[in-house]
């Protein structure tokens, strides 16, 4: 399969976001030219390890590149400031250089920890993103936003520090669990959702068949990195257009605040469901039409998604204290929530003004849902 190209085109800060299968095999080719000299150091996790970290060194070492690795726990826990100490650290003791580069290999979760070591390394070291979930692959590998959680909340310290370049590997998708194939499925979807109504009736018509179907996968990854990377390329630190891509993320990070960041749901399921609430409400505002939230609950359904507050297992607090909760999501805006409304599918916009009391009966009506 074919190798395609997204390029990112920030000045000084450009990139390219490298899409295909077997791209971790052909790794040491593509790193080689950005090295200074022939040694790079790996940071990932012990679920990604044992199926990637082996084929990775093998690949660079081809090229004549040297490469050590640090293995952390997998899991969102692992984003956090004693793992970041840990990183840092290690990497000062594999000598890293301003010259050097280092290599995150994993989801998110990695992704977003050493691109903020990397930031705050000897000020500021080059890296290279080695996505191998779908969420990852088509959001938080590009972009350059980092950073960890702290007790306050999720990515409140972090850095805006871009990759020098991205291998997203279609081909470890495959090996990816079921739950987690839907969940970076639910980044796919926001893309159609916010920004191109073609590609969400594309996803309506191929969705189902991605997880099976290679070509379709790379599809959906070069429309999805595509947007991304034009978004980016327009509004790198988020002034304005850049918060489109949060559609979803005021439900989603309140939703994942009551559940603990546990397994009760995972953060592009809620995305999922943050989507169609957000879609639910721009209906009851008079935004959009009711066929437009009927036509994403209807799709995340067919592709067997989590949609509703039901589909989250376990008791959830009730809607006052769900509203507090994205009130203190970072979003806010002097004291204002603020929400990713839509005027149709692919129609999406910023809206700080939105009444409390509409988001209220929204979520104690999709709580009664979950009580029936
Ligand atoms: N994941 C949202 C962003 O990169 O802006």
């Amino acid at each position: 399969m074919t190798i395609q190209t997204v390029p990112v085109a920030l000045g000084a800060r450009s990139y390219e976001v490298r899409i295909g299968e077997g791209l971790i095999d052909r790794a040491g080719a593509e790193i080689v030219r950005l090295l200074k000299r022939k040694r790079v150091a790996i940071v990932t996790e012990n679920r990604v390890a044992p199926l990637h970290l082996a084929r990775l060194q093998a690949a660079l070492e081809a090229e004549g590149i040297a490469s050590s690795a640090l293995v952390l726990p997998a899991g969102e826990g692992t984003k956090d400031w004693a793992h970041l100490a840990r990183a840092t650290e290690w990497l000062l003791e594999q000598k890293v250089e301003r010259r050097d580069v280092v290599v995150a290999l994993g989801g998110g979760v990695i992704g977003d920890l050493i691109g903020f070591a990397s930031a705050i390394l000897r000020r500021g070291v080059r890296f290279v993103q080695v996505p191998t979930s779908l969420l990852a692959q088509v959001d938080s590998s590009v972009g350059g936003k980092t950073g960890i959680n702290t007790a306050q909340g999720k990515n409140l310290v972090g850095a805006f520090h871009q990759p020098s370049l991205v291998l997203a590997d279609i081909g470890v998708l495959e090996s990816l669990p079921a739950r987690d194939f839907l969940a970076g499925y639910g980044e796919v979807v926001k893309y159609g959702l916010l920004g191109d109504p073609l590609f969400f009736e594309w996803l309506e018509v191929e969705g189902p068949r991605l997880s099976t179907d290679a070509a379709l996968r790379q599809r959906a990854v070069l429309r999805s990195v595509e947007m991304k990377a034009g978004i980016v390329e327009r509004d790198e630190t988020e002034e304005g257009e850049r918060a489109l891509l949060n559609l979803g993320h005021t439900f989603c990070h309140a939703l994942e605040s009551a559940t603990g960041y546990s397994d009760r749901l995972l953060h592009g399921e809620g995305v999922a469901i943050g989507c169609a609430l957000a879609f639910e409400l721009s209906q009851r505002l008079g935004l959009c039409s009711q066929e437009a939230p009927s036509r994403v609950r209807a799709h995340l359904k067919a592709m067997g998604m989590k949609t509703d507050l039901a589909d989250i297992p376990g008791e959830l607090p009730g809607a006052e204290a769900l509203l507090a909760l994205m009130a203190q999501d970072k979003k806010v805006i002097d004291g204002r929530l603020r929400f990713i409304l839509a005027r149709g599918i692919g129609q999406a916009f910023v809206a700080d003004d939105v009444p409390g009391d509409v988001v209220k009966r929204l979520l104690t009506d999709a709580l009664q849902g979950k009580a029936g």
